[in-house]
């Protein structure tokens, strides 16, 4: 079986469609036919500020929307990284071999620091992909389902692991990143310009998982629609209608081209309507589920020793070769 890695961070309160129509989704379906692996990186977590109890419980809760979306603990190996320190370790190794100017050139670094300035930017924001690539790298994955904009710092992990194997020989697998086209980019309510994002969107753009439901049909049924009236899908003319689109067929199942059929000479109220009801029907057994995971802790902490334990037998394993292959005097 070919091997599946990818993470996510604990973000504030609730993950967003665009996490899990972007990646999540894909990395349930990969449980059946890869050999998977799946973390919450509570380290790229702390680059910018943080309060560590509140930390804490957001590594619970998305960790339990995790499970309440169909990750199996019997199918897949469910970690925190944080619990495997060889990310660490592999991350300085690998950093000694990135160009100052490579790491600078991250898009997502450049728009973080520049918002923030120079001063506001930790090292750990610059050296944050060097870390996402220790940990693809520790784990040999064969794919990686991400969003698309974590295209560029897979295009490092690539660049970085065919950069180790030349020096010192063949040691990592080139991950390839898996990026479902039609979901790949899931845009803002509000500004279908711009990616649905935690932290750049307004609330009202943003859909999230554990919010109300009655607040997310409220968000889709204002969502920002086209000109005209028609209901098509043209991500350029129409960003709008084509997002909600895009959105509804993810969730219903439904081709594109049968809910536009269904659509025709209907109005957007007809269309946000029915999305709202399906967005609805999709949250509501996941709120109820998520909640089910944070009432057993126990259970969750469980899960946890034995998803470390099995991603730390492979990471340990990957960085000790490293560290041979490095040059380093085995310890006694
Ligand atoms: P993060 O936590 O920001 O997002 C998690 C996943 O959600 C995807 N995503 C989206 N997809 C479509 N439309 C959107 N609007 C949207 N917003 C977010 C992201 O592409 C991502 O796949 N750096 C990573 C976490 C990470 C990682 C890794 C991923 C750390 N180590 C190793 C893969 C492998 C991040 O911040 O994702």
């Amino acid at each position: 079986r070919p091997r599946v890695l990818s993470g996510i961070q604990p973000t504030a309160d609730s993950y967003h469609l665009g996490n899990f129509l972007g990646a999540v989704r894909n990395w349930v379906t990969m449980q059946d036919t890869h050999d998977a692996f799946y973390m919450v990186v509570d380290l790229h977590a702390i680059t910018g500020g943080h309060e560590p109890k509140a930390l804490r419980e957001r590594t619970r809760v998305s960790l339990a929307q995790l499970l309440a979306v169909g990750l199996d603990p019997q199918r897949s190996t469910i970690f925190v990284q944080s619990h495997v320190p060889e990310h660490a370790q592999l991350a300085w190794i690998l950093s000694c071999l990135t160009g100052f100017g490579e790491a600078s050139r991250m898009v997502q670094f450049k728009d973080k620091s520049a918002k923030q300035g120079a001063d506001r930017s930790s090292v750990g924001l610059f050296t944050y992909p060097i870390l996402q690539a220790a940990d693809i790298l520790l784990y040999q994955a064969d794919e990686v389902p991400v969003g698309e904009d974590q295209r560029q710092h897979m295009e490092l992990t690539r660049d970085l692991a065919g950069r180790f194997n030349g020096l010192f020989g063949q040691t990592f697998t080139l991950p390839r990143p898996y990026i479902v086209k039609e979901t790949a980019k899931i845009l803002d309510l509000q500004d279908p310009t711009s990616k649905m994002s935690k932290s750049s969107s307004s609330p009202a753009g943003l859909i999230e998982l554990l919010e109300e439901p009655p607040r997310s049909a409220k968000k889709v049924k204002s969502a920002v629609t086209d000109t005209g009236r028609e209901i098509i899908y043209d991500p350029v003319e129409k960003p709008g209608v084509s997002n909600l689109l895009t959105i509804f067929s993810a969730l219903s199942g439904r081709p594109v081209p049968a809910l536009v059929e269904a659509y025709e000479g209907k109005g957007y109220g007809d269309l946000k309507k029915d999305l709202a009801e399906v967005v609805v029907e999709f949250v509501t057994p996941i709120q109820r589920e998520t909640k089910r995971f944070l009432d057993d802790p126990a259970e969750l902490d469980k899960m946890l020793a034995i998803g470390a334990a099995k991603a730390r037998e492979v990471a340990s394993a990957t960085l000790a070769s490293v560290y041979d292959r490095v040059g380093f005097l085995p310890p006694l």
